[in-house]
């Protein structure tokens, strides 16, 4: 399989999904690492690996359209046939996401549907939740939501900060994320639980 990654900054859940491809856990090799920001951490990283790499900064595009028809032709050429958003800070509009629906999954930092949107870690610790976590699931139009391929569960403790807690919850996609593609890539259709260690 061809995997394209999409990221906004340092790309640690890039690094791990190159990590899976690398050492095979992942049946795909990644064709394309592309930023919406210039200075994203994780860009340099991918060009260590010698993957192919692109930036496309979205201040450069007047409107969200013309940003997401620019982004379609980067991943026309890339031909992949998994695209991951990872850590991927855009909302893509509905055209965008209606031509890569069923191909494109995203890495989000709560227990969907609980905490859509932003700022989650600080949401969960206001709400009193236990259990806090993550998911792995499809892209669709609507933010954040989209069929659940996986999630990874963090418990919350009272002394929990959001910095403390978004900590806790990235150790777990790390986990999480390369577990679901590889069986994506496996072409299996995952439902994972994954508990913290
Ligand atoms: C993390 O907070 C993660 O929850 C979300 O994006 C942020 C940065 O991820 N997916 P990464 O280190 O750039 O992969």
């Amino acid at each position: 399989k061809r995997v394209a990654i999409l990221i906004s900054g340092g790309g640690s859940n890039m690094l791990r999904l190159l990590d899976g491809m690398r050492d095979g856990a992942i049946d795909a090799q990644p064709v394309l690492v592309l930023s919406n920001k210039v200075d994203a951490g994780g860009i340099a990283k991918a060009a260590a690996r010698d993957v192919p790499t692109k930036v496309l900064p979205h201040v450069d595009y007047a409107k969200r359209e013309d940003f997401d028809a620019a982004l379609h032709d980067a991943l026309i050429d890339a031909r992949p046939d998994i695209i991951c958003l990872a850590g991927f800070m855009r909302i893509l509009t509905p055209g965008f996401t209606a031509k890569w629906e069923g191909r494109m999954i995203n890495i989000h930092p709560s227990l969907l549907p609980l905490f859509r949107g932003l700022h989650t870690h600080r949401r969960a610790i206001e709400a009193g939740v236990a259990v806090h976590g993550c998911t792995v699931h499809g892209v669709t139009a609507e933010l954040d939501d989209g069929p659940i391929y996986g999630q990874a569960t963090v418990p919350v403790t009272p002394d929990d900060t959001p910095e403390t807690l978004a900590a806790k919850v990235l150790v777990q996609e790390h986990r999480l994320y390369p577990a679901v593609l590889s069986e994506l890539c496996a072409d299996r259709v995952p439902r994972l639980s994954l508990g913290a260690v």
